[in-house]
């Protein structure tokens, strides 16, 4: 427990979620401890986790005197690097990159990860495939033996706009199951990428072979691109419940 929580009784979901955020940062910092080094040009990711990643590597800027540049993986990364006074470069600079760090929605034992919650997995997937090293940082509700066990709204597909309905509808027919148009919270309307795109949700039925099922679904025409990254995650840091990070 630390100071801020003295004297506040917290429920057991409570304590779980600070857990998380606990596991989320010992992730960050080991990824970034183990993987950044001077004058690497790094692939920062989305989603909350990464935020604890781009604080340990402002710090580390700082204190080490690192000379860093940063490619941002969506509006959300852009504004963290700024934040932080990181320097902010883009693929055109720099397409090369010595490292990605990102999160994960779930990661199974091959290292196939579902990403895409945030709605940033299209940026997510150009950086990683441009980084001689892609790693990944998670808490450990992110860990599982095979896809769908833990995370449960499906696989992000990232879609233009007017292809939707079609899109949907093929791969219920190709794999089963229900591809759902994901909403904004106030359900005013879909939810919008950064590329001015729409959401998928693919809540799938069953265990696939999702080499295939990612490739498979890349051709049907409207997908941008799919939150399944096949091969291409090197590394995997867990923050664990007990404090430990575990790697796979
Ligand atoms: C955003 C992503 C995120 O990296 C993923 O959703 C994990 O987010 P978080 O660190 O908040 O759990 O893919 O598109």
């Amino acid at each position: 427990y630390t100071q801020r929580h003295v004297g506040h009784f917290r429920s057991p979901s409570e304590t779980h979620s600070s857990m998380a955020e606990e596991a989320k940062k010992l992730a960050g910092y080991a990824a970034v401890d183990n993987h950044v080094k001077d004058n690497h040009v790094v692939g920062v990711g989305s989603g909350s986790t990464i935020v604890f990643a781009v604080d340990r590597l402002a710090e580390r800027v700082r204190q080490e005197k690192l000379n860093i540049v940063c490619v941002p993986t969506s509006f959300q990364a852009r504004q963290l690097i700024l934040k932080h006074g990181l320097v902010l470069s883009d693929l055109d600079r720099h397409p090369e990159l010595d490292v990605a760090i990102d999160g994960a929605d779930e990661v199974d034992a091959a290292l196939t990860l579902i990403k895409g919650g945030g709605g940033c997995l299209t940026q997510e997937k150009i950086v990683a495939g441009c980084a001689k090293h892609f790693i990944v940082i998670a808490d450990f509700r992110k860990a599982s033996s095979t896809l769908g066990q833990q995370w449960k709204k499906g696989v992000p597909i990232e879609v233009i706009p007017m292809s939707y309905v079609p899109v949907s509808r093929t791969i219920a027919k190709l794999f089963g199951g229900e591809a759902v148009l994901r909403m904004a919270v106030n359900k005013a309307g879909p939810v919008v990428t950064d590329n001015s795109n729409f959401i998928l949700d693919w809540k799938f039925e069953n265990p696939q072979n999702w080499a295939v099922v990612n490739t498979t679904i890349k051709m049907i025409p409207g997908v941008v691109e799919t939150g399944l990254f096949v091969g291409m995650a090197e590394r995997v840091y867990f923050g664990m419940e007990d404090g430990t990070v575990s790697v796979r």
